[in-house]
């Protein structure tokens, strides 16, 4: 089979990074996206290095509406044989009084990038009759999130879509999965300024085990993956508690 190649959104750190590792890993040539294009060229670096593949670099923001279609089109030549949707954020505050500019970048990220990506890639996996795309979403999708609307609301979005294309696609050849991780240690926590909360103190798993369970899922061809026995097992709880006191749990999670 000729060397397959692997998009990874997000690549510049955390669960996405640990995810191109993977990929290398197993000998696929990788496309990294993120801002940071200093730190992507590093990883890329480093990854071509130990595992003798190819590694671009694709620098850009996809909070910025028109990044995917950039993105594909300096892709023409290169076929993608996996699809990781990764990169995400969080932001922290009562929705009232929250900028909506930063809401409006994270819809972009969180939501409109990954699947304007799986619109843009997934006709050619189906022509190929073969690919896999891995979207990562969260725990953070089953419940509602108080003081985190937008991105519990943008998770809850991409795990819906996810399981959605995942089966208007079975039996072509090409699978989707969907990742859901709880409290991962990461630079998430920092960014969305919830370093003080109770959820970025209590458990969490390390980047690598989170994206060696997606990984797994992803070539098994499985719909949905939680990360975690512990999460599996809370999740298992969420599904049949009254939403009502969902969001009261949250809320006191998401609030320091
Ligand atoms: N950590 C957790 O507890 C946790 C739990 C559940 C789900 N998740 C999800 O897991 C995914 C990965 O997060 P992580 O925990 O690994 O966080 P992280 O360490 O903060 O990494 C986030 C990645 O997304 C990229 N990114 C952020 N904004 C971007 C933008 N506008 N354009 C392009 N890339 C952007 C970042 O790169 P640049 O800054 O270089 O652009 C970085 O590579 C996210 O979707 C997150 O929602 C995380």
């Amino acid at each position: 089979m000729a060397q397959q190649t692997a998009l990874v959104t997000g690549a510049s750190a955390g669960i996405g990074a640990e995810l191109a590792k993977l990929c290398a890993a197993d000998g696929c040539n990788l496309v990294l996206v993120a801002r940071d294009a200093e730190r992507l060229a590093v990883l890329a670096g480093d990854l071509a290095r130990a595992h003798n593949i190819q590694a671009r670099v694709l620098a850009a923001d996809l909070a910025d509406p028109v990044a995917p279609a950039q993105i594909f089109e300096q892709l023409q030549s290169t076929p993608i044989d996996i699809l990781i949707n990764n990169a995400g954020f969080g932001l922290r505050g009562a929705f009232a009084e929250t900028d909506w500019a930063a809401h409006a970048r994270l819809i972009e990220v969180n939501m409109t990038a990954p699947a304007h990506l799986t619109k843009l890639f997934l006709p050619g996996m189906l022509q190929r009759k073969r690919g896999r795309i891995l979207n990562v979403a969260s725990t953070a999708a089953f419940v509602p999130g108080p003081f985190m609307a937008m991105y519990y609301a943008s998770k809850a979005f991409l795990l819906s879509f996810s399981e959605s294309i995942a089966n208007e696609v079975e039996g072509t050849g090409v699978t989707v999965t969907v990742l859901c991780p709880g409290p991962t240690r990461t630079e998430f926590f920092e960014r969305a300024g919830i370093t003080g909360s109770k959820l970025s103190q209590g458990p969490s798993m390390t980047a690598a085990d989170v994206a060696g369970e997606g990984y797994r899922a992803m070539l098994a061809g499985k719909t949905q993956v939680i990360a975690g026995a512990r999460n599996r097992w809370l999740m298992r709880g969420a599904r049949i508690a009254p939403r009502g006191m969902l969001a009261g749990f949250t809320r006191r999670l998401n609030l320091e």
